[in-house]
């Protein structure tokens, strides 16, 4: 099995958004018993919550299941456990970093690292766009199965 984790700060808006959308391209591929995905905050400071309404509104807009989703924090377990950990911005990247105790390490990836343009997934928490955020977590999550499939499956 292959374990894809996908890391914010808060867990309620961006990472949470990246799993539903992810768990659905797997779906829709037919790889559900071979991909896992999960999220994780780098803060404690949602813990227990489901995603924010921005993030719920619009996956229900693109009909992508987002029941179950269950904000929590990312832990030292999560590196030995997941294969891909996929941070949204620079400053998770170096969170997890903190929480870990390391610098980087080749799981550890910035999803729109994956992409030519614009490297941060905005923070619709901050920005309000939740339409701009989805269209890039689609594109980056499209090109993170790519990945994927080329380096495991
Ligand atoms: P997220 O956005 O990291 O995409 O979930 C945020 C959610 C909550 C807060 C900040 C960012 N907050 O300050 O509570």
């Amino acid at each position: 099995m292959i374990q894809v984790l996908f890391v914010c700060l808060g867990n309620i808006c961006r990472s949470p958004m990246a799993e539903a959308l992810f768990r659905d391209l797997v779906k829709k591929e037919g790889l559900t018993h071979q991909i896992t995905v999960d999220s994780a905050g780098t803060s404690d400071w949602h813990i227990g919550s489901p995603p924010h309404k921005g993030t719920l509104n619009i996956l229900k807009d693109y009909h992508i299941n987002a029941d179950d989703l269950v904000c929590r924090q990312f832990t030292k377990e999560d590196f030995k456990a997941f294969d891909y950990i996929v941070g949204m911005d620079e400053s998770n990247l170096q969170n997890i970093y903190k929480i870990l105790g390391q610098p980087e390490h080749p799981k550890i990836i910035r999803l729109l690292d994956l992409t030519n343009h614009q490297k941060d997934v905005p923070d619709p928490y901050y920005t309000g766009d939740f339409q701009e955020t989805y269209d890039l977590l689609n594109e980056g999550c499209q090109l993170l199965l790519e990945k994927i499939k080329k380096e495991r499956l």
